[in-house]
This record gives C-alpha cells, structure tokens and sequence, in this order.
C-alpha cells in the first residue's frame, strides 16, 4: 500500500489540525495529548473542511454548521441530527528524535489508513505514487 507522510512530529504541536488531500481523500491528522489520530476531514453533513474546523482537546467543530466529531473514533458527538459517523484510521508516528525529529506517517489505501513503515525526510513528504498536498 502506498505510504505517505502528513508532516513532522515538530510541526503538529498539541491541539493542532492538519488536513491533506491525498489522491482526492481529505483527511485530517489531529495531534491529541501527544497522540496523533487521522479522520476524514470532509464532513458528513454538507461536506464542511472539518480540518479547518476548531480542536477542543479531542472534538473538533465543523465551520460551516457547527457539529461536533471525536477525532479519536469518528463519532458524532452534537449535530441537530443524527448523521453517520466518520471513518477513522490509524496513524504512525516514526523517528522522533531531537536532531531529526518524525513525521506523522500514514498509509492510504483507497480510503483507509493503515501504520505507514518508513520516514520521509520533510514536511508532506510523497511516496510511492500518491498525490498528497497540505490543505493547511
Ligand atoms: S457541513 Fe459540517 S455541519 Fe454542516
């Protein structure tokens, strides 16, 4: 399965969003306590930027209407209405060291993620042929 780094463990502090398109897939990697967790970042209810939405500890808010997800397990935590829960996947943190500190790897494939093996050496590294872009 094709791998693909999120960004460097320095760079996604505590409290921290991230989103990435990878092969047209939005996800969002939210550094919770320490603890990295990726959901998909498209929400359920009109399709919102839920990475561009606000972290409070592990719930983030959608901006456009205001519901609420735990990025921990996809769960919909507020809406006015019930709506699916999102998909969840597992993140990877390798490398972490002071010198060379790690990225925030995930492994992608078609709509899943899964631990990733390896790590690149930047920010929003691109591997085995995923196209992958920070949305910020
Ligand atoms: S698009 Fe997210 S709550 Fe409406």
């Amino acid at each position: 399965m094709p791998r693909v780094s999120v960004g460097k463990v320095a760079d996604l502090p505590q409290g921290k969003l991230v989103g990435a398109d990878i092969d047209g897939e939005k996800i969002l990697v939210a550094n919770v306590g320490g603890s990295f967790h990726a959901m998909r970042s498209t929400c359920n209810h009109a399709g919102g930027p839920l990475h561009q939405g606000k972290l409070e500890g592990k719930i983030v808010t959608c901006p456009w209407h205001g519901s609420q997800w735990d990025v921990t397990n996809g769960n919909l935590v507020w809406f006015q209405r019930p709506l699916p829960n999102e998909p969840v996947y597992k993140v990877l943190v390798e490398g972490e060291h002071p010198q060379n500190p790690g990225s925030v790897m995930i492994r992608f494939d078609r709509g899943r993620i899964t631990p990733g093996l390896r790590v690149p050496p930047s920010w929003l590294g691109l591997a085995l042929g995923n196209s992958c872009t920070v949305l910020g």
